[in-house]
């Protein structure tokens, strides 16, 4: 039976722009509503940006920008790389938008008039970067969550009388056990909760970049309260008018909060607090998944080990990227990205296993049945066991996707999609219809046509169960079966034997070009390019702790007007300098890195370049090269870069070609 199915990522803060970590969450979320979708149901997807707040009030001071320039730039990149990714969101929030503000005014109001706010004053320790008030530590004392320093704060609040909900939440949590997911998360938000709450402070009067609390604008609403609130702004909540309230009323609660598992406390215990002291429905489900590791630690933009999506799509696409996502990660624990893995798993599944599965069957059918028609297959004396086989396997997993993919085992639901592709290909080898194709009798014939019958109708299966994790490479290979658009087709009713006769083939195409060698290069050289020449606002989230890398800058670029053009202020930031290379040397582990000493004039710099392909180190000694000589400091290769050469990208792998002057320049001139 068919049902509503709301489904909502986090949103994500416009600080920084989006990476594949980024991309996982809102990956898995589209694959969980297209199923929905083409179970029948009445699904809605929601994602977003979260735009509030201090740290990006600082971000934006620190970009020299204003926090609305800022947050409408990456707000617009998450939604295009979004756009991009074939991702089927139904609705895109932005907290700045007057929609959110009204519906959160009305969340503050209702909390308020139902007793659980009252006037009080914090002074204690706030870590920025999570927008975490940080109860028990002392000044300068690091953030629990992150291990960035705390700083203090003092100032009049509202609160939230948080410790009220104590014994609700243990409630809750016992009563619904699949309300937090997976079982460890559940168990460490129990423990947190049992060890007592203390109220929270959900206004601020220092900063200015949020929503006014009603009726005493000198405070903020709490990013957090306002962030959480767009789970039911978006669907009409606050909202005046009539239409928006029946949508409210119609797809709230929302069925799955899908999050990253550093967002668990305020999802499962601020969240459903905050819902219960505003007298609304709490959410079915929260599920919390685990981290995507780049180089062994999280990826993060203050730890410079960042992969963008845009790498892995323009070299292999979209689905490679989804399809290694849910097959490799097991989800709700950490996985790690790499790209070889990446290669790896698209040549072997994808190109490999089910392109050759699909490319082999329909190309045969063409070939050898008039009018490139799906054929009628034997029920009589050609069938064998081995055919009956496949519809069996087909059969059972059918039932077994369906009970990984609802329990949220991608990789194990795909894992058995893929031993039927493994099965079918095995059928095809060992019934060999190329050779029954060369005999004319009508026995073989019919067995022919039993054979690829069979491995036509098992892609079909395959196709459709990938379907929600590799939309547009089946809805070819669905189109070239002749059978439409597969958004279309529903699965309610997926059995063995819908295939019909006669069906007219599309035209067959591969679907998945192998991928050589050289695509793990491109990707590579891609993600160098796209860090080495990443524009110079400064990373907006603090220092980390000493155990990490340094902060890496991989913001915003500067303001751009619509056309794309800056400012001559915003250049005129860009401070590049004449400096000449003293020391050239490889770096250890690195083909591409090399470690310069480059006198500026003023001073001799280290930096590490991506050039040691196309320059050996010796014939860099004594030559001049323009230096961006303002960037922040990054590490490479645990080595401290202080600065970027520049360099033109030539040709289709981005060769460098170091920038330099014709006529003789002083070290240390500035260009201009
Ligand atoms: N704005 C808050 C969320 C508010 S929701 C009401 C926030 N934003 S965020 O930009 O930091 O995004 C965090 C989410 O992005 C994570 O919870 C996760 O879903 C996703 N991820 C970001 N980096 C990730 C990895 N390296 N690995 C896996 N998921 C990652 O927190």
């Amino acid at each position: 039976m068919s049902s509503k199915f709301y489904i909502t990522t986090p949103i994500y803060y416009v600080n920084a722009r989006p990476h594949i970590g980024h991309a996982y969450t809102t990956i898995a979320c589209d694959a969980i509503a297209r199923r929905h979708r083409m179970l029948g149901d009445d699904t809605l997807f929601l994602t977003g940006t979260d735009e509030h707040g201090q740290k990006i009030e600082r971000s934006a001071a620190d970009a020299g920008i204003t926090p609305q320039q800022l947050t409408d730039r990456i707000a617009g990149e998450f939604r295009g790389l979004w756009d991009r990714m074939n991702i089927s969101y139904d609705d895109f929030i932005r907290t700045t938008e007057p929609r959110h503000k009204l519906g959160v005014q009305e969340m503050f109001r209702r909390i308020r008039d139902n007793g659980y706010i009252y006037k009080g004053s914090y002074s204690g320790q706030y870590c920025v970067f999570d927008e975490l008030y940080v109860d028990a530590a002392t000044p300068g004392s690091p953030c629990p969550e992150c291990g960035r320093p705390t700083e203090t704060v003092s100032e009049e609040n509202y609160f939230f009388k948080l410790s009220a909900f104590e014994d609700k939440l243990l409630k809750l949590y016992t009563g619904q056990p699949n309300f937090i997911r997976p079982e460890t998360r559940r168990n460490e938000v129990m423990a947190f909760v049992r060890s007592g709450l203390r109220d929270l402070s959900i206004s601020r009067t220092s900063i200015k970049w949020g929503i006014p609390v009603p009726d005493d604008p000198r405070h903020v609403i709490y990013v957090w309260l306002d962030a959480l609130s767009n789970y039911c702004t978006a669907i009409g909540f606050g909202s005046p008018e009539e239409k928006d309230q029946q949508n409210f009323a119609h797809y709230w609660p929302a069925d799955l909060h899908m999050i990253g598992k550093e967002i668990v406390r305020f999802h499962c215990v601020y969240w459903p607090a905050f819902l219960m002291a505003a007298g609304l429905p709490l959410p079915k489900s929260i599920l919390a998944h685990g981290w995507l590791l780049f180089e062994e630690s999280k990826m993060s933009k203050s730890r410079g080990n960042i992969v963008r999506a845009e790498t892995v799509i323009d070299v292999l696409g979209n689905d490679a990227l989804r399809y290694f996502l849910l097959r490799e990660v097991v989800f709700g624990q950490d996985g790690s990205f790499s790209f070889d893995a990446l290669v790896q798993r698209y040549n072997s599944d994808l190109a490999n296993d089910l392109g050759n599965l699909a490319s082999r069957t329909l190309t045969m059918i063409a070939r050898y049945f008039r009018g490139g028609e799906v054929p009628y297959p034997s029920s009589g004396g050609s069938r064998t066991a081995a055919d009956d086989a496949i519809a069996r396997v087909a059969e059972e997993t059918i039932a077994s996707f369906a009970s990984f993919w609802d329990d949220f085992q991608f990789s194990r639901a795909l894992e058995a999609a893929w031993s039927l592709v493994g099965a079918v290909n095995k059928y095809i080898v060992e019934n060999e219809p190329w050779a029954v194709a060369e005999k004319e009798d009508e026995g073989s014939r019919s067995r022919l046509a039993t054979i690829l019958y069979t491995a036509a109708e098992a892609l079909r299966i395959v196709t459709a169960l990938a379907y929600p994790a590799i939309p547009e490479s089946t809805a070819r290979i669905w189109e070239q079966l002749g059978l439409g658009a597969i958004s279309e087709f529903r699965l309610t009713d997926l059995k063995w034997g819908q295939l019909q006769h006669g069906t007219k083939l599309g035209k067959v195409e591969p679907v998945f070009p192998r991928a050589d060698k050289s695509a793990i290069e491109r990707m590579q050289q891609m993600e160098q390019q796209r860090t080495l020449a990443v524009p110079t606002a400064p990373a907006q989230d603090g220092p980390l702790p000493a155990q990490t890398a340094s902060p890496m800058p991989t913001v915003a670029a500067p303001a751009a007007t619509p056309d794309g053009r800056i400012s001559i202020d915003d250049f005129a930031k860009v401070e590049m300098r004449v400096g000449q290379v003293k020391v050239a040397e490889k770096v250890k582990g690195a083909d591409k890195l090399l470690r310069l000493e480059v006198d500026v004039g003023t001073e001799i710099r280290q930096v590490v370049a991506g050039i040691a392909e196309a320059y050996a180190p010796e014939s860099l000694v004594g030559r001049k090269v323009v230096l961006v000589v303002n960037l922040q400091p990054r590490k490479l290769r645990g080595l401290e870069s202080n600065g970027m050469i520049v360099a033109a990208s030539v040709g289709d792998k981005g060769s460098p070609v170091l920038a330099g002057f014709l006529e003789d320049v002083p070290v240390g001139a500035r260009l201009k």
